[in-house]
């Protein structure tokens, strides 16, 4: 017999839980378990050797924004100046930070397409930003509807928040919404605060749009990336933010204010990342894609309704269907076959009808997660 956790820490008791069973596989997990790519750990050992003692600029050394300005024109289209255009930052966690700082005051309104990142409304308290929830559902793939954001302006509208690949939706924004956005956008003076960080795992025949490659994006949207899911590098801490050169001036000096420049290992560490070869993200992205298609089969035996996921690493699950809560549902599952599925209701209390999984266990686990699931579930579903 097991008691119900509740609240706010509710994740991390049920991931105390988990540490007690030696055999649990963590189906919820964020950070790619793949190891960071030889080469990159061998530029930050010379890094070490060579670059210790040197000044670190608040927004980043050279090359690596030039490197990183290079990066987002030919992935994202994005062109942007390295002198003044490109912030480096401690991971796309103090770039999301730095951005809602950046462009929110107090009592200004934000909208955010729900479900999203949680830290986006943590940044949005300490800016003591407003937070207006546009929400969206399983049955559209919970796709934002641009009509929803116009519907939701109101005169204290500082800015629009667009996450695509999104977190835990992972849905991709298209083309055509993009550019409604953007409109919207310049109808009524927004900034765009986008989050490019799953832009290199998209499925099917979706394509991922960066906010600042349309027409009319570049002068009002700040972008996020970082290095922490496309190469693996969750605990080096290198991401960054570009943007328009009045916005990227209040970034920097964030920056400067906040945390100085960031670790120079780490800075060369990324500079080897985006000069060096590429074929450790195209075999993740290859790996994404097989592992997704193996949680989606499973989930469809298992009789799930889910968003079908269009990037990223996650699949967002209706369980109404069970007649339980997330919380009771994830509790029941790691009770039962020692999985942990991330309950919705741990990171919002719209959310209790959904949870989390991501494709970041090796195919080997994976399956055995699924399996355990599987049984799990068919336990759950004999006594309701
Ligand atoms: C949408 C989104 N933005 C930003 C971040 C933060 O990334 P990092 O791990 O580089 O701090 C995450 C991490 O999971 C994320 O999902």
């Amino acid at each position: 017999m097991t008691t119900k956790k509740q609240g706010t820490n509710l994740l991390y008791e049920l991931i105390a839980e988990a540490k007690t069973y030696s055999d649990t596989i963590i189906m919820g997990r964020g950070d790619p378990d793949f190891d960071t790519p030889p080469h990159i750990v061998a530029a930050a050992k010379q890094a070490m050797a060579e670059h210790h003692a040197e000044h670190v600029p608040a927004e980043g050394i050279l090359p690596l924004r030039k490197a990183i300005a290079e990066r987002v024109k030919r992935i994202n289209n994005i062109d942007v100046d390295p002198e003044t255009e490109v912030v480096v930052t401690n991971g796309g966690q103090e770039a999301l930070m730095l951005m809602v700082l950046a462009v929110m005051a107090p009592g200004d309104e934000i909208i955010v397409p729900e479900p999203n990142y949680n830290t986006y409304h943590d940044a949005l308290k300490f800016s003591r930003g407003v937070k207006v929830s546009v929400p969206s559902s399983a049955e559209t793939n919970f796709r934002t509807d641009p009509a929803a954001v116009r519907a939701a302006i109101t005169p204290k509208t500082r800015a629009l928040l667009l996450v695509s690949p999104n977190n835990p939706t992972a849905t991709v924004i298209s083309r055509e919404d993009m550019q409604e956005f953007i409109s919207i956008a310049q109808e009524h003076d927004l900034v765009i605060i986008a989050d490019d960080i799953y832009d290199l795992f998209i499925y099917d025949d979706f394509k991922h749009v960066s906010t600042a490659s349309l027409p009319g994006g570049k002068e009002r949207t700040l972008t996020l990336n970082a290095l922490s899911k496309s190469f693996s590098m969750t605990g080096w801490r290198l991401g960054w933010v570009v943007g328009p050169a009045d916005l990227m001036a209040r970034v920097k000096a964030l920056k400067a204010a906040t945390t100085g420049g960031t670790s120079i290992i780490s800075q060369y560490a990324g500079l080897a990342a985006l000069t060096g070869p590429q074929d450790a993200v195209q075999y993740m992205a290859d790996e994404y894609k097989k592992r997704r298609k193996l949680v989606l089969d499973a989930l469809d035996d298992m009789g799930m309704v889910y968003g079908v996921p269009q990037g990223g690493q996650f699949v967002y699950i209706d369980i109404s269907f069970t007649g339980l809560d997330s919380a009771d549902l994830a509790q029941k599952i790691l009770s039962d076959q020692h999985v942990l599925v991330y309950p919705g209701a741990a990171f919002d209390k719209d959310r209790g009808q959904y949870v989390r999984m991501t494709f970041l266990q090796p195919e080997d686990k994976l399956r055995e997660g699924l399996e355990r699931m599987r049984v799990a579930m068919k336990n759950i579903m004999a006594v309701r």
